[in-house]
């Protein structure tokens, strides 16, 4: 198979692209993607020189070089993260996040069709594999029907129980309700996904997965942000009081299962992807100053002062609770990691690759692309 995988130089990306280069010797990899800042290539370092990969810089908007590309590497599945990602920016910015997320979705599903069409055996063996959000279902209340106070045990469809800050959860079926100019412009480019199949028969899989963490995640972003901040004993910017809730999944947990849904996953189909792993902020930031702390061989929690409640992020949504009962029932896919073994280990991460962290905070990691490829 020659697969096409978009925004492999972001976060998630870059651990879908190692995934797929490494576990398919037998398929080619083709990473599509613009390197916006978001993008750094020395996130692929370890598998940049494999003969299965090959980097191509390009905007998925432009509609003539996506389709040329479709053609000359004869590409069967395409697995599509490439987007504007961060909250924060999408409130400043929004015309790049409906250009990016909305018109390049759509360029792409232009190009696949138009290029799958043309081909004798047209769709048969072909896969669109659209990476949405879990944002695009809005937010959820933290409330029990018997008022009883979060977080609290409650039990998933799934039979396993598990702490909650509500009784209700995203599941497949809920009406779309985005508040963000980021989850407006993904909830738009997942309709036009599915607009795809319903209309021309394009073989499209959505995914809505929760928070992801992990190594490689820019550092504008929540936990890494923040553990470069302690590092630093520079302010930790909790928005409002630190009270909104997300749901936390490993970042490698989150490519195998994409993995598993590119592979077995049924066309035309949603699968929500998350751990049950339901955090409020201010705990979240606690774990990780004692565990900076610990690792760095500060007086655990020593740090706790670095907190600095600001301003509260407009239309913050208050909750976020994935029920990926479906994928677990149905493709058999469970996160891998407990929540403790994972954030030690992406702690650790950072602390032990802050080069990494060096360059990306001071700008040098867009010099990387043309070291690497202009020079050649
Ligand atoms: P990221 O911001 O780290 O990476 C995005 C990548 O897309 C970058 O490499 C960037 O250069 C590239 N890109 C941006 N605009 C482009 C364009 N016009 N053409 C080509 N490439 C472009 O994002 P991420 O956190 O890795 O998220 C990847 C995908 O997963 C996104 O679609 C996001 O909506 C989705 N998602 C993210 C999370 C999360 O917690 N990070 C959770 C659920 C879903
Ligand atoms: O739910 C999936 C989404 O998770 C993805 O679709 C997005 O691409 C991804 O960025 C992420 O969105 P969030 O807005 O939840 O992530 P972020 O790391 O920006 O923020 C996590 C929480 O922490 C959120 O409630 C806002 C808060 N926060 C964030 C930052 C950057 C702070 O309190 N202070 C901060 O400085």
């Amino acid at each position: 198979m020659n697969i096409l995988i978009t925004g492999g130089a972001g976060f998630i990306g870059s651990h879908v692209v190692r995934l797929f280069v490494n576990k398919y010797p037998d398929y080619r990899i083709i990473n599509l993607d613009k390197l916006t800042y978001a993008g750094n290539l020395a996130n692929l370092k370890d598998i940049e020189a494999k003969p299965n990969y090959k980097f191509v810089k390009m905007d998925i908007c432009d509609f003539e070089g996506v389709m040329n590309l479709m053609q000359t590497e004869h590409i069967d599945g395409v697995i599509h993260l490439a987007a504007e990602s961060h909250v924060d920016r999408s409130i400043k910015d929004p015309f790049t996040f409906a250009q990016t997320n909305v018109m390049g979705t759509l360029s792409l599903l232009q190009a696949a069709k138009a290029y799958w069409e043309s081909l004798p055996e047209k769709y048969e063996g072909k896969r669109f594999y659209h990476i949405s959000t879990d944002e695009v279902y809005g937010a959820l209340a933290m409330t029990h029907p018997d008022g009883i106070e979060p977080p609290f045990t409650t039990k998933a469809s799934s039979g396993e129980h598990h702490l909650a800050y509500g009784d209700k959860f995203f599941t497949e079926d809920l009406k779309y309700q985005p508040h963000s100019p980021y989850s407006a412009a993904k909830a738009s480019s997942d309709h036009f996904v599915r607009a795809f199949h319903d209309t021309y028969g394009l073989p499209t899989i959505v995914t809505n997965c929760s928070n992801n963490y992990g190594p490689y995640q820019f550092p504008e972003k929540l936990i890494p942000l923040f553990i470069n901040n302690i590092r630093h004993r520079k302010p930790l910017p909790v928005y409002g009081k630190g009270e909104n809730v997300r749901d936390w999944l490993y970042v490698e947990d989150h490519a195998r299962a994409i993995d598993t849904i590119f592979h077995r996953g049924n066309v035309a189909e949603t699968y929500n992807i998350g751990g049950f792993n339901e955090w409020k902020n201010i705990d979240i930031v606690k774990v990780l100053i004692k565990t900076v702390d610990r690792l760095l061989g500060r007086k655990e929690g020593e740090d706790m002062d670095l907190i600095t409640y600001v301003t509260d992020r407009a239309g913050h949504d208050l909750r976020y609770a994935i029920d990926s009962t479906k994928l677990q029932k149905e493709l058999g896919w469970e996160p891998s990691l407990q929540f403790e073994e994972g954030i030690e280990k992406t702690v650790r991460w950072y602390l032990d690759n802050q080069a990494w962290l060096d360059n990306v905070t001071s700008g040098k990691y867009q010099d990387y692309y043309h070291d690497m490829y202009d020079k050649r």
